[in-house]
């Protein structure tokens, strides 16, 4: 199953590319090809490929510093390519005007790992940030979302009044992903959401984003080094290594693979300690 084997090369149909012919055809809602990504003379990603298909749950390993947060960055175009080409919804990001960039942008959400919310805004303030950049909305109608995007993730009412400083890991981590949803996106981008929480508050987490994904038919693109989650939630995992994605497939297919750092993390001491409690 390595990346682009069998799978989204196929003709361009309207909004992403559809692939495959059988019935289950998958669209690419995100389209990376030939990226590569570096800082002075070091290079981070080279010539990477990925695919993100509509309405599924991607998982994004690799090790530590492999460059996960940086290929997030790249996508959303904070951080500058050398090569390559990405499609988010069927557009190519170096070529998309600015009315159509701001068109795309209207439609992903993101949470980043480092610096999750503004410190000097409250919670309803931060969700509403992107409906401050990307609407033009009434204060009163931007209010009201912000409390059903907290009910959508949720945190209580009286939240929204709180700082950050005022609230706990697992809460700011659901702020930050009612801010990532305050424009009812079609894609979220999210970076660890679950380090930091305790394994009953990741599972939650977990929870959540499976049953918006569900409800809302949201695509989930998620960094993460947790093995539950990946488990649990993801439909399909995409491997960084070798300063590109290695290997795409489920969970089960990572179990077969023979690669050096596939192998130590999804059937070393730790996966297979959890792989035996889901037996018992
Ligand atoms: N703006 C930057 N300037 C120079 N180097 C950078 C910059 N941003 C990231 N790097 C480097 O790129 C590499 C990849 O960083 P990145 O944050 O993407 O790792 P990661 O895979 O997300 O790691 P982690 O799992 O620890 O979050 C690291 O060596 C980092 O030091
Ligand atoms: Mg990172």
């Amino acid at each position: 199953m390595r990346e682009g084997e069998g799978e989204g090369e196929g003709e361009g149909e309207g909004e992403g590319q559809v692939s495959g012919v059988g019935e289950e055809r998958k669209i690419a809602v995100l389209k990376a090809r030939g990226v590569t990504v570096g800082f002075g003379e070091t290079l981070i990603l080279e010539n990477l490929d990925l695919d993100v298909y509509r309405s599924e749950i991607l998982g994004f390993v690799g090790g530590s510093g492999t460059g996960k947060s940086v290929l997030m960055r790249t996508i959303l175009g904070l951080v500058e390519k050398r090569a390559g080409k990405i499609e988010v919804f069927g557009d190519d990001l170096d070529t998309a005007t600015a009315d159509e960039r701001a068109a795309i942008e209207r439609r992903w959400g993101v949470l980043f790992q480092q610096g999750a919310l503004f410190s000097s805004l409250n919670v309803r303030q931060n969700i509403q940030v992107p409906m401050r950049e990307h609407m033009n909305m009434s204060q009163r109608l931007m209010d009201e979302m912000a409390l059903l995007k907290l009910e959508m993730v949720g945190l209580p009412r009286d939240s929204a009044e709180k700082a950050p400083s005022e609230l706990s890991g697992g809460m700011i981590k659901r702020a930050s992903l009612a801010r990532a949803l305050a424009l009812d996106p079609d894609l979220v981008f999210l970076d660890e959401p679950t380090s930091g929480l305790d394994p009953i508050g990741a599972a939650a987490f977990d929870d959540l984003i499976e049953r918006l994904r569900d409800a809302l038919g949201l695509t989930v693109y998620m960094v993460t080094h947790d093995l539950d989650s990946l488990h649990s939630i993801c439909d399909r995992i995409a491997v960084l290594g070798e300063r590109r994605v290695l290997v795409t497939g489920t969970f089960d297919e990572m179990m077969q693979v023979d690669q050096p750092w596939v192998k130590s993390y999804f059937r070393g001491e730790r996966a297979l300690r959890r792989v035996e409690q889901d037996e018992v």
